[in-house]
């Protein structure tokens, strides 16, 4: 058919005139192998490759900006009090960052990340749940097998074997686990009876943290930096399961979550700035975000999860909902990253905390 005979009409109707691009729109491009290329590099052409390898370029973005802000970057405000008057403590006064992840991350090799990351003092408050926090412990007195999402629920019942995902947890974890921690229970029941001791979840981790004494552990870190870990359902897990047996030898433990709502909210409300970095969804991802709805939102947002939002919940809930309720600013920087967090976020840490890490002497 000749270009003339094509009726106007459906000429109009494809052949649109666009309107000029603005002079700093990125052109796509992926990287190109011809040449050598680094990890780096590979992930610096994220920000050009579209789709999520672009959102995780951004994530990467927000994760250096949390990382390099400081109080004395913003304009003293009028009720400024003086103690923040101070060109040193403003010069010294970094944003908080509040980390939170699914226990099944730290069933996964993503533990060794979140070590790393605690080890160093790379952030500030812990959010987990239960498994999160036993899972931990149990790494340090047995290992977790890869095995293969097929496997058979009967057979591994048979064998007692326990699945999570395409990972193999043997039963007799569990039971080095009750033998590990039913004499650290039995302290504790005896400190709160004879010392009034009041138990919080964020102190049996911390606790915990203590009595493990491996440096292969995430909470040993966490106990010896003094970084809070909250879990308030800490008892949906084997450490309840562990303290529900305990009951029947040794009643009477207490566990106290009103102190550490009361914690976590405070570090929130009393930070000059907030940077969110959550893995997965449900209770650790509302819980840091509620925390900082009592400050009127975070600064910063970094979602990594595969949940959506059709259904209406708040495990897929883009940050933008969380504008909605004040838990993020609305001028904030923020982007939810639709992937699972094992593949994504130790690239996401090569490009952030662990950047220079080798070779910088000066790193915090
Ligand atoms: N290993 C385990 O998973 C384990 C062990 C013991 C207890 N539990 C208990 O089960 C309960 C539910 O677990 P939960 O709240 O930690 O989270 P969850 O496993 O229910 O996950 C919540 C959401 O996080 C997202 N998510 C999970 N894994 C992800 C990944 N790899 N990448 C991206 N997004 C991901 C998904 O949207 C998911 O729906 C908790 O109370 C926990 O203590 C879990």
């Amino acid at each position: 058919m000749k270009e003339n005979n094509v009726p106007e009409t459906i000429k109009q109707a494809v052949l649109t005139q666009s309107t000029p691009m603005s002079i700093d729109a990125i052109k796509v491009t992926g990287p190109d192998f011809n040449t050598k290329l680094e990890l780096s590099d590979i992930i610096g052409s994220y920000a050009r490759m579209g789709f999520q390898a672009t959102s995780v370029s951004q994530g990467v973005e927000i994760i250096n900006q949390m990382r390099k802000w400081r109080l004395s970057d913003d304009p003293i405000l009028p009720d400024e009090i003086d103690e923040f008057k101070d060109f040193e403590k403003r010069a010294t006064t970094k944003c908080k960052i509040f980390f939170g992840y699914t226990s099944n991350l730290v069933s996964s090799g993503l533990r060794e990340v979140f070590r790393f990351l605690v080890q160093h003092s790379l952030v500030d408050v812990i959010v987990t749940t239960a498994g999160g926090v036993e899972e931990d412990i149990i790494k340090c007195l047995a290992n977790t097998y890869i095995g293969d999402f097929s496997l058979k629920g009967a057979t591994l019942r048979d064998q007692g074997l326990n699945r999570v995902g395409n990972l193999l947890i043997p039963n007799q974890n569990y039971c080095l686990f009750e033998d590990w921690v039913s004499p650290i229970l039995y302290r504790m029941v005896a400190e709160q009876k004879e010392e009034g001791v009041i138990w919080s979840p964020s102190k049996i981790i911390h606790r915990l943290g203590k009595e493990i004494d491996n440096p292969e552990s995430i909470y040993h870190w966490a106990y010896k930096n003094n970084i809070p870990v909250y879990c308030p359902a800490i008892t949906d897990g084997s450490l309840g399961d562990m303290i529900y047996f305990h009951s029947f030898k040794d009643p009477g433990l207490i566990i106290d979550i009103v102190s550490d709502i009361r914690s976590l909210n405070d570090q929130a409300v009393f930070a000059k700035k907030t940077g969110i970095i959550i893995l997965g969804g449900g209770v650790v991802k509302h819980h840091i975000c509620n925390a900082n709805l009592m400050r009127n939102g975070a600064d910063y947002a970094v979602y990594i999860n595969t949940g959506q939002e059709f259904d209406g919940s708040d495990a897929g809930a883009r940050p933008d909902e969380a504008v909605s309720w004040g838990k993020i600013r609305a001028d904030g920087e923020m982007v939810k990253i639709y992937a699972d967090a094992t593949i994504v976020f130790p690239l996401i840490v090569a490009e952030t905390f662990a950047k220079n890490f080798h070779n910088d002497e000066n790193l915090e």
